[in-house]
């Protein structure tokens, strides 16, 4: 998705904004742009793809050659990634000046503005909401860009961060939000803003994250152009809303490891996060088991505990790899808490005016607290009477924001477009939530603490289990070339086979099916010929010999087997073309290893075919539209 990058202080600010987009490319884009003022005026470049072609345009020019400056990628939400509609985009003022701006979000009543800009003889260059938004920054200008800026935000509606320049001002950069995310980074008398920390955290790790409805105006420069004070060099910022009522900003410290966000000698962000998956799941159930007294301790519930353990119903609700780890979670609470719950599609819940019983926890899961339709489903559930909780991985993201009360991940951030060590942390956490209300309910100590010593060992079956690495590249090699696949598997394990397709899909571009192992026959069935690979997740488990059916029938109609199977399951063998075995325990908790063989499956088909492992096509890691 779309990602900002602004600078202002003493550095040429071409190279550092051009390593800031490239910390973020791991989002998604289809475009990019940088604008910068030198000599008192708004140089801009902008390209189609990479940050790479971007950074060849400007290559040594010296128009970047200022110290403040704008950068983006883009996402293509209104007009196709084209040079002319990628960003920054620009607007003139009454007197002249140019003013430019970079904008994540959408401005939704933009077909309004146009109109009313284009009666004041504004002409557009782009299809973008964005351009339309900064013509109004600049037809409001006089002077006062802080100012113009407050007074545009106050006509307009959406959500969207934004970072804006103007010729006229040039030791000022001026930022504001409203639903989309933004930091600034204070430095040494500078300051860098972006809507991710990975393009902040090499320079600063003193933030200021601002809140909805904020403008902040940042100024550095020699210090008798800007104030009185001593010194050669000033740098000062100041916060107010929309109306001009200052307000005050904390100062926090970045909690954030450049190490972890680097690829630590793997060939893609993807197989990292895959591989580390035992230490995501030590980090995710740190301090949260109590194993003698039987308990989980979820710090983040506290004060809602007891209206969620008296709860009569839970909703949860996500988008992609998010919504299957919750649909685990809906057998889990069941299973486990014996409350009913149900999971939807948030972009279907929020349209679909939603029944909110009395007692309802509303439960919003996401990797990145980003997701348009996630965020808007849990405001919806909330506004009619909800308990708001969220299972998030990004710490203080728009959605932790919003929630009553939490649990979060704590896997560390993930890169990888295709979400992996994020699934295997929210269905964890699931887990502990259902053990954690099952157990102030009807679970006996002893279940409760067999629970946790199989959660506790989990980071050595996920260690034993990823062993099998090169196993499963040496048997994906035999179906690569085959362009259909199905992922069947029962109970739990249906959405961890349907995790499987998706997976598959995302990054290897094969088309793949996911559904329950019984379905099968009620359609798919006829598209089962000789040699079509078919997974099935196949743990022992009440359901096994009912698997062992569904696998019978595909072998039947020439359907290549490839299982993920139990370790010491003998007849397996006798079914399947390929095994990929998980240790024994429990049902419950096997979607968390039974996953992974899925992912390095994905991940080694690929690879093989050549893809753009971390960057697949189309896609984006945090989708911030609806
Ligand atoms: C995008 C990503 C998926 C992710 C989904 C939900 O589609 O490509 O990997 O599962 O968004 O994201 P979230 O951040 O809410 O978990």
């Amino acid at each position: 998705m779309c990602g900002i990058v602004a600078y202002v202080g003493s550095k040429p600010v071409a190279p550092l904004l051009i390593e800031g987009l490239k910390r973020l490319e791991y989002r998604g884009y289809d475009s990019a742009g940088l604008a910068s003022i030198a000599d008192g005026r708004v140089k801009v470049a902008r390209s189609v793809g990479r940050v790479s072609v971007l950074e060849s345009l400007i290559g040594d020019s010296e128009s970047f050659t200022g110290t403040l400056g704008i950068a983006h990628t883009r996402w293509a939400t209104h007009g196709p990634p084209t040079e002319p509609n990628a960003h920054p985009h620009c607007g003139r003022t009454r007197c002249g000046h140019t003013v430019s701006i970079v904008c994540n979000g959408i401005i939704e009543n933009y077909t309004t503005l146009k109109k009313y800009l284009a009666d004041h003889g504004h002409e557009f260059q782009s299809d973008t909401d964005t351009e339309v938004l900064v013509a109004l920054i600049a037809e409001l200008y006089d002077g006062n860009l802080e100012g113009a800026v407050q007074q545009a935000l106050r006509e307009v509606t959406g959500a969207y961060a934004i970072a804006v320049i103007c010729d006229a001002e040039p030791h000022t950069l001026v930022c504001a939000r409203k639903g989309s995310p933004l930091i600034i980074g204070i430095a040494d008398k500078s300051f860098i803003v972006a809507s991710d920390a990975a393009a902040i955290i090499s320079h600063t790790t003193q933030v200021i994250t601002l809140d909805d409805y904020q403008v902040t105006k940042l100024c550095a420069g020699p210090t008798d152009k800007l104030t009185s004070q001593g010194g050669p060099w000033s740098a000062d910022f100041k916060t107010t809303t929309l109306d001009n009522i200052q307000v005050n900003s904390t100062v926090s410290q970045l909690d954030y490891d450049l190490e972890k966000i680097e690829l630590g000698g793997y060939p893609h962000f993807m197989l990292k996060e895959i591989m580390e998956q035992p230490e995501a799941i030590r980090n995710c159930l740190r301090g949260r088991l109590e194993k003698h007294q039987s308990r989980v301790v979820m710090g983040g519930l506290s004060k809602c505990a007891r209206d969620i353990v008296r709860a009569k119903r839970f909703v949860l609700t996500a988008q992609g790899t998010a919504y299957l780890a919750a649909q685990i979670g809906e057998y889990l609470l069941q299973d486990l808490a014996r409350v009913p719950a149900r999971c939807e599609y948030a972009s279907e819940f929020r349209y679909r005016n939603p029944i909110i019983e009395e007692d309802s926890v509303v439960v919003a899961v996401s990797q990145s607290g980003e997701t348009a339709d996630t965020l808007a489903a849990l405001c919806e559930a909330k506004e009619r009477g909800a308990l708001a909780l969220g299972i998030v991985n990004a710490v203080g993201s728009s959605i932790a924001r919003e929630t009553d009360a939490g649990i979060y991940l704590h896997v560390g951030p993930e890169i990888g477009v295709a979400s992996t060590k994020a699934f295997v942390g929210q269905v964890l956490v699931l887990a502990l939530l259902s053990l954690y209300i099952g157990k102030r309910k009807y679970l006996s100590d002893e279940v409760v603490e067999s629970y946790l010593a199989e959660i506790d060992q989990l980071s050595h079956y996920a260690e034993r289990t990823l062993e099998q690495s090169d196993h499963i590249r040496h048997c994906v090699e035999s179906y690569v070339d085959r362009d259909n696949w199905l992922f069947l598997g029962r109970g739990y394990n249906y959405p961890v086979a349907m995790e499987g397709a998706l997976k598959l899909k995302e990054i290897s571009y094969i088309h793949a099916e996911g559904m329950p192992a019984a379905e099968m026959k009620h359609g798919p069935i006829a598209l089962i010929d000789d040699g079509m690979p078919v997974v099935f997740v196949a743990p022992q488990g009440s359901q096994y010999d009912k698997v062992i059916s569904n696998i019978e029938q595909v072998r039947a109609r020439g359907g290549r087997i490839i299982a993920v199977a139990t370790e010491g399951d003998d007849r397996i063998g006798q079914y399947a073309d390929s095994v990929f075995y998980i240790p024994v325990m429990p049902e419950a908790l096997q979607p968390v290893i039974s996953v992974l063989p899925l992912q390095l499956l994905a991940y080694h088909a690929a690879v093989l075919r050549g893809q753009d492992v971390d960057k697949p096509r189309n896609l984006a890691k945090s989708v911030t539209v609806e």
